[in-house]
């Protein structure tokens, strides 16, 4: 401390730090939006490491600052103080380089702080926010070759070439694989307007065993070979069964795993031939087909997590802790008649010591007071499970921290009595949708490219954009806030509040 230099180092190792932690986030984030390493990668720790990178980088260019600050040098040959440090241009020590530096911290705190408000703020209005690190690590470039005093040393120039070609590379393949990504999703939605068939794969059942009383596991791999799509925890599958029924299905297992999907199917005691057909008929090597993953049930990134299961419910919840890093805090409440019917329940138990705690009603009796306890604790709640658990959690829980999946619908009918309703859809006309039938099957029978599976609001695969008036929602997809965030609804269930709804795909 004694050294007069000793706040010229620590300010200069700060910066160094810093920009090489600002590149690796830049890097990192371009992983994680691309996917490029999709074969390798594991979006929840990707999405980790560079919420770590970040704030790294956040804090070391506080640190850089502050060695400024307190470099005794620079107070009195250059009078730098708290104004020149935080104030553009109010320094007449190199006034530009230093201004971008201040405007580069800025847009810094400003994409931290959105991304810690991720959830408040319109997603459009994130992702330019992020957009903007680019340009933070082109203003952190100009800053660092022309604010500091070695510039010209051979290692400063070795180091601040690797960085610059390390983002400019990293530009690159976020607009090359973008516009990739871009035009897959042009034809995704021109194949949406074809018949859905255009979307199906087929695949092999490659396994099939027993998981638990009443549940059968199968392992599905492409009939073609190589890998299956790219998919996220909380995803399902739909099965086009050959007796025509389709049923969705949870994707079990780690993402990241891409040999194949697994699912686990339970036999309904109510079952119309979905669940049945699965027991009594599919068997392995028999080929299957499938639509593409969908995501309806996303983990969200959070420092804590509670996860509760009833019986079947533990299939939508596995591929989340399989995606956690090992460090991240999460609890599993695993709930059921007996364990001879939870399926999963000794592997979790042995896979994650003391995090996971089974009530078997057949071992302990009484009801496990899930819902007091998620109400107590700060974690984000995801549930999956009956109606009833489901319902007890809706009502104890504050609905930013609760995320459910339903298999069987809430009922939302109660006190409602349906009323006509007109609907528009571009380039398709107006149609009056009677009381006793769904806006649906009203657009179907007009030719809309609508197509819906579960008809009971609880895939989301009928999903619309709401153009015009007030969907009254009576699905179980998401959270009406969500739905109304969104602009779109379900109408297969849902109905209208105002007395026409302008709808599109
Ligand atoms: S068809 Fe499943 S939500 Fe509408």
């Amino acid at each position: 401390m004694n050294d007069p230099h000793f706040w010229w180092y620590v300010s200069r190792a700060s910066a160094i730090v810093a920009w090489s932690l600002l590149t690796a986030t830049v890097l990192w984030g371009v992983l994680l939006s691309t996917r490029v390493l999709r074969a390798a990668d594991n979006p929840a720790w990707l999405k980790d490491l560079h919420r770590y990178l970040s704030g790294t980088a956040i804090v070391m260019t506080l640190v850089h600052v502050g060695s400024l600050l307190l470099d005794p040098y620079l107070r009195a040959q250059a009078g730098f103080g708290v104004i020149e440090a935080f104030v553009p241009f109010a320094s007449e020590f190199k006034p530009l380089p230093l201004a971008l530096g201040i405007v580069a911290l800025y847009l810094m705190a400003g994409i931290g702080l959105s991304s810690l408000a991720m959830h408040r703020i319109p997603l459009r209005v994130w992702k330019g926010l992020h957009y903007l690190s680019y340009v933070v690590v082109a203003l952190v470039a100009f800053h660092a070759a022309f604010a500091g005093s070695d510039t010209g040393t051979w290692w400063y120039i070795m180091v601040s070439t690797a960085l610059i070609v390390a983002t400019t590379l990293a530009v690159v393949v976020r607009q090359i694989v973008g516009s990739v990504a871009a035009q897959r999703q042009r034809a995704a939605a021109r194949a949406r307007q074809m018949p859905q068939r255009s979307e199906r794969s087929r695949m092999i059942v490659a396994e099939r065993v027993p998981l638990a009383e009443g549940v059968v596991g199968l392992r599905l791999v492409p009939e073609v070979g190589g890998l299956v799509p790219v998919w996220t925890p909380g995803s399902h599958l739909t099965l086009h069964l050959a007796n025509g029924l389709e049923r969705q299905y949870s994707l079990c297992g780690d993402p990241a795993d891409r040999r194949s999907f697994d699912i686990a199917v339970h036999l309904s005691e109510r079952s119309a031939g979905g669940s049945r057909y699965i027991h009594e008929s599919l068997r392995a090597g028999e080929v299957v087909e499938i639509g593409p993953p969908h995501n309806r049930f996303e983990l969200e990134p959070a420092t804590d997590y509670l996860f509760i299961a009833g019986g079947i419910g533990i299939t939508a919840l596995t591929s989340m802790f399989a995606s956690l890093p090992a460090s991240r805090h999460w609890s599993l409440v695993y709930l059921g008649r007996s364990r001879r019917t939870m399926p999963f329940v000794d592997l979790l138990e042995s896979r994650y010591p003391g995090r996971v705690r089974v009530h078997a009603t057949d071992e302990r009796g009484g009801r496990y007071p899930a819902a007091a306890e998620a109400a107590l604790s700060r974690a984000q709640v995801y549930a999956c499970g009956p109606a009833g658990l489901l319902d007890e959690l809706t009502a104890a829980v504050p609905s930013e921290r609760l995320h459910l999946e339903r298999f069987v619908p809430a009922d939302r009918t109660a006190g409602i009595v349906a009323q006509p309703v007109h609907v528009r859809m571009p380039g398709l006309g107006s149609f009056r949708v009677p009381a006793d039938r769904s806006i649906l099957e009203v657009l179907e029978d007009a030719g809309a490219p609508v197509t819906g599976s579960c008809r009971k609001g609880i895939c989301g695969t009928c999903e619309l954009r709401v153009l015009d008036g007030m969907p009254l929602h009576l699905d179980s997809v998401t959270a009406d806030t969500e739905k109304d965030a969104a602009g779109v609804m379900y109408p297969c269930v849902s109905r209208a509040l105002s007395p026409q709804l302008s709808l599109d795909v």
